[in-house]
């Protein structure tokens, strides 16, 4: 128990964490109701239990349409940020936003960003946990309105939106990468940092991991569980310590893993692998950054030093600027 306890209290950051999930469970459930948004159901085992990543994907997508005006949001940001201070001691966090969700129901970039940017400061500013923001492609959308997304990042620049991004699934419920290219190269070009969700769950393979890296030119992956199917790409990857930001309790959640020291989480970090652990979305897998550590690197069996390493791979990966590594280390 001891252990478990220092797991939870060590100071932590993560890298991985979709900012509409940091709504708590009665805030989203009472805005549903507020705005008269039809989540999948309101019973919470049923609301919080997926089949898969895209029927997790609806429950999502629903969720993004509950965040409708700037108190919304600005709110959510700061509460989730003491939230996670409570829970696990979090020290920094950086946040997939997805502008095009919002898009889709009138709500321009800025008039998105500006109030989670907002609340994000503020709680910086009460808390002293740091942050920085990740644009996410949303990859059901088409190759172009991802490069009018990039666009849209170059003409209202703000210091802490460093990176592009993508999630959700394609049309087909694939990942391919790959189809994003040209506005990652536009990205790439105007200084941002990029990532990507790959290598994720069964419509997944170790190739999207490879096209992210290869072609893409990802300086950081989301999930990357598929990597362990190429022992060449892992031999590749490990040699460049290229961060992999892995998130234990959502692959329970969604693909049926057990938290065990087969996990690929656990494989990955005996791989010699750069392995940070995040929550990705912890409303809906019901977790939180202490939980990450205290539930999921205890059942990987990870010892203190190597949950170190894991909390010191979440500094090294993070997009931020070396003074702010300086102040986490
Ligand atoms: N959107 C929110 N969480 C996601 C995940 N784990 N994979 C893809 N898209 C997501
Ligand atoms: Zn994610």
């Amino acid at each position: 128990l001891a252990y478990r306890d220092y797991l939870r209290l060590l100071p932590k950051t993560e890298l991985h964490c979709h900012f509409v999930s940091t709504l708590s469970a009665a805030r989203l459930i009472s805005l549903a109701d507020r705005y008269g948004v039809e989540l999948p159901t309101t019973d919470p085992e049923e609301l919080f239990a997926y089949d898969d990543l895209a029927d997790f994907l609806v429950a999502f997508r629903a969720a993004t349409d509950v965040l409708r005006t700037s108190e919304d949001l600005a709110t959510t940001a700061y509460d989730g940020v003491r939230a996670a201070v409570i829970a696990g001691n979090l020290r920094y966090r950086e946040y997939g936003v997805n502008p095009q969700y919002f898009a889709a129901r009138g709500m321009g970039y800025r008039e998105f960003l500006e109030p989670v940017i907002d609340g994000l400061r503020a709680a910086e500013r009460d808390l002293g946990v740091g942050f920085r923001l990740v644009v996410a492609i949303n990859r059901r959308e088409s190759a172009g309105s991802a490069v009018e997304l990039v666009e849209q990042m170059i003409s209202h620049p703000y210091p802490e939106v460093v990176a592009l991004g993508q999630d959700d699934l394609t049309p087909e419920n694939t990942e391919d990468p790959g189809r994003f290219a040209e506005a990652y190269a536009l990205a790439k070009r105007h200084g941002f940092h990029l990532t990507a969700h790959a290598g994720e769950t069964a419509t997944a393979s170790a190739e999207d991991v490879r096209v992210a890296v290869d072609v893409l030119g990802v300086d950081r992956i989301d999930h990357g569980y598929r990597v362990l199917d190429d022992p060449e790409l892992v031999a590749r990857l490990r040699e460049r310590q290229l961060p992999f930001a892995t998130t234990p309790l959502s692959t329970r959640a969604l693909s049926g893993w057990a938290l065990d020291p087969g996990h690929r989480i656990a494989r990955m970090i005996r791989a010699g692998l750069n392995v940070s652990v995040s929550t990705d979305d912890g409303v809906f897998f019901r977790t939180d950054i202490g939980r990450e550590y205290s539930e999921g690197l205890f059942s990987f069996g990870i010892d203190a030093e190597g949950a170190k390493a894991v909390a010191l791979a979440g500094i090294d990966g993070a997009f931020c600027d070396s003074d702010e590594k300086a102040r986490l280390r």
